[in-house]
């Protein structure tokens, strides 16, 4: 198994029937039907190299890492080392120190609000996030603020879920501690212009957090050239396995930060008088981690490199602008989010039926798509709904299904009406 990516020459052809091949829930027929799935916001599904990698790992690798020196133990570290350098090389990191392994960007966002917030962010002091954050990039910072007397500022957004970089601004005041953005949002599909929100920040020597949950899969990043302080990603959204993500923070930040949890592994050495810290990434890696995660993301990203990722950004582009076509010409459908700039995922209601009732006729002509307030009931308040219905793109989707969701779509409209 190699630790390298794919480089540019060895590039795939993005041939929606080929990779459709890839993944073989795609066969799944939905009471008779072909599934399509449009729910790839909320999770992706599985390329059969993840699943291969994933049963081989427990089939013939399976063991503890960094604790014995027997064979099993050894090939089990070698393979977590490689899947962290395969992140590193995915990212652009500058080193493997700076890649931390965490269940998801949930994780990796309270990783950063308790040891950076807790040891950074005192009385006073301010947290900026925005208008169309997820739940998991506004609550820690409220549990944040509420521990240190700290106050959090939200920059507004206007009816097309663009945020106002004028208020973004002026929210970068002298006490705010940090920025978190999301890159592209999970409600709206906003893609945020996080490196200019990032030199504005730092104009003002403020580090911002990128959440990255909903751009990795869709768009190119390389932390380097955002020069984001922190990064966070899971792997289930791009093609991974569930309960393994990742925190990328620049090395000196990361050296200043406390541990987040104690046990083993974060540890160099421990007495009852006093405990000190594991070098960078395991000083934030507290007992066994997901091996066999870090092992099946790793897979996951090499799948995903062997794509040029501006042909993914083009293919999935076509089929949200595909879909919108198809949507706006739908009476009684309203599109909630119209950013200029968009990745992965439409969010709509229609007038007189309730999401729930679209999702659940929908899924009878096996048309899988995503209702509720996904997380950001600020954005749905925002909008006045309780909750909208969102078809989310992933590589392996094509046109046809997105005819077969809008037909779908109509007749449901129909029957209600
Ligand atoms: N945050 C995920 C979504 O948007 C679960 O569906």
């Amino acid at each position: 198994m190699s630790d390298t990516l794919n480089s540019v020459s060895e590039k795939r052809q993005l041939d929606v029937e080929r990779v459709r091949e890839d993944f073989p829930v795609l066969q799944t027929k939905v009471r008779g039907k072909d599934l399509v799935y449009l729910d790839n916001a909320a999770t992706s599904q599985k390329p059969q190299v993840v699943i291969d990698a994933l049963s081989d790992y427990y089939t013939s690798s399976n063991a503890n890492i960094h604790r014995a020196v027997h064979h099993l133990s050894e090939k089990a570290t070698a393979l977590h080392d490689q899947a962290r350098e395969t992140v590193r090389q995915f990212l652009n990191a500058a080193s493997t120190e700076e890649i931390i392994f965490t269940r998801g960007t949930t994780e990796a966002i309270n990783l950063v609000a308790s040891s950076f917030g807790g040891s950074k962010v005192a009385s006073g002091d301010r947290i900026l996030i925005s208008a169309m954050e997820h739940h998991s990039n506004i609550v820690p910072w409220q549990m944040l603020a509420e521990r240190a007397g700290a106050h959090l500022d939200v920059i507004p957004m206007d009816r097309r879920g663009v945020l106002d970089l004028g208020r973004a601004e002026e929210l970068l005041t002298e006490r705010t501690k940090l920025l978190s953005i999301v890159h592209v949002s999970n409600a709206l599909g906003t893609v945020n212009p996080v490196k200019t929100l990032i030199d504005m920040a730092h104009s003002k020597g403020i580090p911002v957090l990128v959440d990255g949950a909903q751009s990795v899969p869709h768009l190119h990043v390389d932390v380097r050239a955002l020069d984001a302080d922190f990064f966070a990603f899971s792997g289930h959204k791009v093609y991974g396995p569930t309960g393994i993500g990742v925190l990328y923070g620049k090395r000196d930040l990361l050296n200043a930060m406390p541990p987040y949890q104690g046990g083993g592994d974060m540890i160099r050495s421990v007495s009852f008088e006093k405990t000190t810290w594991n070098s960078l990434p395991y000083k934030f890696e507290a007992g066994t981690p997901d091996i066999g995660g870090a092992i099946g993301l790793a897979a996951a990203l090499r799948y995903l490199s062997e794509f040029d990722m501006a042909d993914v950004e083009a293919h999935e582009h076509d089929l949200l602008t595909y879909a919108t076509e198809r949507l706006q010409n739908m009476p009684k459908v309203t599109i909630i989010g119209t950013s200029p700039d968009k990745a992965g995922a439409i969010s709509f209601i229609v007038d007189g039926v309730h999401p729930h009732d679209l999702g659940t006729f929908l899924d009878h002509d096996g048309v899988a798509i995503r209702t509720g307030h996904h997380c950001a009931q600020p954005v749905m308040d925002f909008y006045g709904c309780a909750a909208t219905a969102r078809a989310s793109f992933a590589i392996y989707n094509s046109r046809s299904e997105i005819d077969h969701f809008a037909e779908s779509l109509e007749n449901t409209i129909k029957i209600f009406s």
